[in-house]
């Protein structure tokens, strides 16, 4: 089906979660939160904290969650996403997804749930962790439930997520076939809207990432950001100032690419070749963009983490108006499973 020839007549539904199980950095920012932006303005959005997915691979360190969510939302709100345009809401607050997870689980072949890439590879990744457990296996449904709860018709997801969504799909088909007239399904079947994996690598090159202890924290002070930039490795040819070296072997080259102006990139590019700059002069060409997009986030965040009550104000909002949608679908499940019993 071609999606532009046809005018949707209310505006899509758009769900996303994210687990809180660290703290958010640069490359959440440009390969998540940036396209979270775009879609809040278009869109009708729910994002929420998925604190029961962290729970799959982290149940053994439940402080976790509780350390880190209250990060994660206020770097959601110091980015920009914004609780007049979007349902901000945390998972465990909308119990209804427990019971429509339940409901499925019924109608889902096991085998739809092992074949699902991320299953095998994550008990592989993290073998100290002992992930045989039956909602490791069924978090992926989880998921179902928290895509279908909200009818979405669109899922930001990166790649590895993808499975998830087709899941999704086949759990919908699946649900529509047995219980309603195939005139009248009550789940649509929602699109992976794949997000492009972010350019912006670590600060070692490899891809960002906590466990490479590459990162550039949203939260982390100015001073650290500069420390970590000014030590970045660089080119390994220019041992000295005089020595020229090569921008593509280079991860400082890497984020030039995305932050500086072409005249900056052609001056960038040719000292390096030339050694006519040092690595440090190069450097501060990026971090006077890292400065400008870093510091007025970091603000806000400051501002926020001041200002709690109004968060708090924020996400209860966002937990009572997804509580609502959550509950219009589950009265429609019960009646549809012969639920309502009336006492
Ligand atoms: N599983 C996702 C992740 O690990 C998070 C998630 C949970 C999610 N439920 C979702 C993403 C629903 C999109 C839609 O990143
Ligand atoms: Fe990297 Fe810039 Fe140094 Fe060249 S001048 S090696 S691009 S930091």
């Amino acid at each position: 089906m071609s999606t532009s020839d046809k005018q949707p007549s209310r505006p899509q539904r758009i769900l996303s979660g994210m687990r809180p199980t660290g703290r958010l950095h640069l490359g959440h920012y440009k390969g998540v939160l940036v396209n979270w932006l775009k879609l809040q303005d278009e869109h009708q959005c729910f994002f929420f904290a998925a604190d029961w997915h962290a729970l799959t691979t982290d149940y053994a360190n439940p402080g976790i969650v509780q350390q880190t969510i209250w990060d994660m939302l206020i770097d959601w709100l110091a980015v920009g996403i914004d609780p007049e345009k979007a349902v901000i809401f945390i998972q465990s607050e909308v119990p209804q997804h427990a019971e429509l997870h339940l409901l499925f689980s019924f109608i889902t072949p096991i085998p739809w749930l092992e074949r699902v890439p991320t299953y095998k590879d994550q008990i592989e990744q993290l073998r100290e962790k002992d992930l045989g457990t039956y909602g490791f296996l069924g978090y992926p449904l989880l998921q179902s439930a928290d895509i279908l709860m909200y009818r979405a018709d669109g899922v930001p997801v990166g790649e590895d997520q993808v499975p998830h969504v087709e899941l999704t799909r086949e759990v919908a088909r699946r649900f529509n076939h047995l219980y309603r007239k195939p005139d009248q399904p009550l789940f649509p079947e929602p699109e992976s809207l794949l997000m492009p994996a972010s350019k912006l690598p670590g600060l070692d090159g490899r891809k960002m990432s906590k466990s490479y202890n590459n990162t550039i924290e949203l939260g982390e002070t100015w001073k650290i950001t500069e420390q970590k930039v000014k030590t970045m490795p660089t080119d390994p040819a220019r041992v000295r100032r005089e020595d020229p070296g090569t921008p593509e072997k280079c991860a400082v080259w890497d984020f030039h690419k995305l932050y500086s102006t072409e005249d900056e990139r052609a001056e960038v590019y040719a000292g390096c070749k030339s050694a006519g700059i040092g690595c440090l002069d190069c450097k501060k060409v990026l971090l006077g963009h890292l400065e400008e997009e870093l510091q007025p986030i970091r603000n806000r965040r400051a501002e926020l983490a001041t200002h709690m009550d109004d968060v708090r104000d924020i996400v209860r909002t966002g937990n009572e108006r997804a509580r609502v949608e959550a509950e219009r679908t589950m009265e429609k499940v019960r009646r549809t499973l012969k639920m309502g019993y009336r006492v």
